[in-house]
């Protein structure tokens, strides 16, 4: 099986969005429960943005011994000398450089040109590698980028002496088969790509950033770089807990370093901490995941749960799945239920109880256990 990295961004590329910025203590909490799940490497930080920023991977840096810390920096000197300093304590550290790799950023955010982009790309690396051996180099629009100036700038960085190559679809605009194919061609035309790991980063500005990572993977990348929640810039990044499900309900040939069964405790902590609500339907640990409310799902589901589940919610952490009780559920859910709350019912009681169930649902819309035993206590005094 081939190792995926599991490369953390949520404590920077996550808390980069409006209403999710966390102090030091909160950034913590965070990353030890990163350690916890078994994430390899946690961006903790862009340390040059804040002084703040800066002392939260100071403080990771003490704390978390067993992912790499990487530090975030623009591929400029003081950058660099502030992320070299903000990871002094580290056990295991990474610097993460980069520059605009496609034409719209060369000439418009730049103002520059290739040659001068790819002679900055590479003074980086090396200035960077003056500090730690582990050195990251992001070539940031690589989802827009020409594939030919993308492969020279990937082989000039790593004659550099970058460790990992990061290809990010900064933008979000690659179709899962024109990523994948960028991957395969970097891995294919870059003569010196055996010298470093292939690293994917994807955002959702089109709901594509689990599809773009999954294809990364299956090109060459073997490092991805995944938020808790998919929590991110602008629509997010690639989501964690999708990539690693993925991989597992697949069976794909790969395998992670994470306990798949922290992942529901971990989503709700980042939730909670960064006060961003999870959407109610989303993949793995949306509410409604694992929760079942029409008669006919219901039915299959108490006959035999993989009928209508792929993912046994105890490997995410979860006891059970959700039967909801609403109008439109049937008469198996309902005798499930209250079978659970330990009432003994027979089929000729149990269609008289539906009956009203029904009317009751259909007032209240989710009938809970609470409702259950009210409705029955009018049959048990019958
Ligand atoms: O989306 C992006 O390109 C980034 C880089 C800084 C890696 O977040
Ligand atoms: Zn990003």
């Amino acid at each position: 099986m081939k190792k995926i990295f599991i490369f953390d961004t949520t404590l920077r590329d996550g808390e980069q969005v409006p209403g999710c910025q966390l102090n030091t203590q909160e950034k913590l909490i965070i990353a030890e429960k990163l350690e916890e799940l078994g994430v390899d490497i946690i961006e903790a930080g862009f340390p040059i943005s804040s002084p703040g920023d800066f002392q939260s991977i100071v403080e990771i840096s003490k704390k978390i011994k067993k992912p790499i810390i990487c530090a975030l920096t623009r591929a400029k000197k003081e950058d660099i000398d502030c992320a070299a300093e903000s990871l002094k304590f580290a056990k295991r550290k990474r610097i993460h450089t980069g520059i605009g790799a496609s034409d719209i950023h060369i000439k418009y955010k730049f103002k520059s040109t290739r040659e001068k982009i790819l002679e900055q790309a590479i003074w980086a690396v090396k200035y960077a590698k003056k500090f730690v051996n582990d050195v990251e180099f992001y070539a940031e629009d690589a989802g827009r980028a020409d594939n030919q100036f993308l492969a020279k700038m990937v082989e000039e960085v790593i004659k550099a002496g970058a460790t990992v190559v990061n290809i990010p679809d900064t933008t979000g605009y690659c179709l899962p088969n024109e990523f994948g194919h960028k991957i395969k061609y970097l891995a294919e035309n870059v003569k010196n790509i055996d010298k470093a790991i292939i690293s994917v980063h994807c955002h959702n500005d089109l709901g594509l950033a689990t599809a773009n990572t999954l294809s990364g993977i299956l090109n060459g990348a073997r490092q991805v770089e995944t938020t808790i929640n998919g929590i991110g810039e602008r629509a997010g990044n690639a989501a964690m807990e999708e990539i690693v499900m993925i991989i597992k309900t697949k069976k794909l040939n790969f395998s992670t370093n994470i306990n798949t069964k922290k992942i529901y405790q971990t989503s709700q902590l980042v939730s909670k901490m960064m006060r961003m609500p999870i959407q109610k339907n989303k993949a793995i640990v949306g509410e409604n995941a694992f929760a079942h409310s029409s008669g006919i799902h219901q039915d299959g589901l108490i006959k035999k749960r993989e009928n209508y589940e792929i993912i046994n919610p105890k490997d995410i952490g979860l006891d059970e799945s959700k039967i909801i009780l609403t109008a439109r559920s049937g008469r198996a859910a309902l005798k499930y239920r209250l079978k659970k709350l330990s009432y003994k019912i027979t089929n000729k009681n149990l269609d008289l109880i539906y009956q009203e169930f029904l009317k009751l649902a259909d007032q209240i819309k989710q009938v809970d256990d609470r409702n259950l035993r009210q409705l029955m206590l009018k049959f048990q005094k019958n």
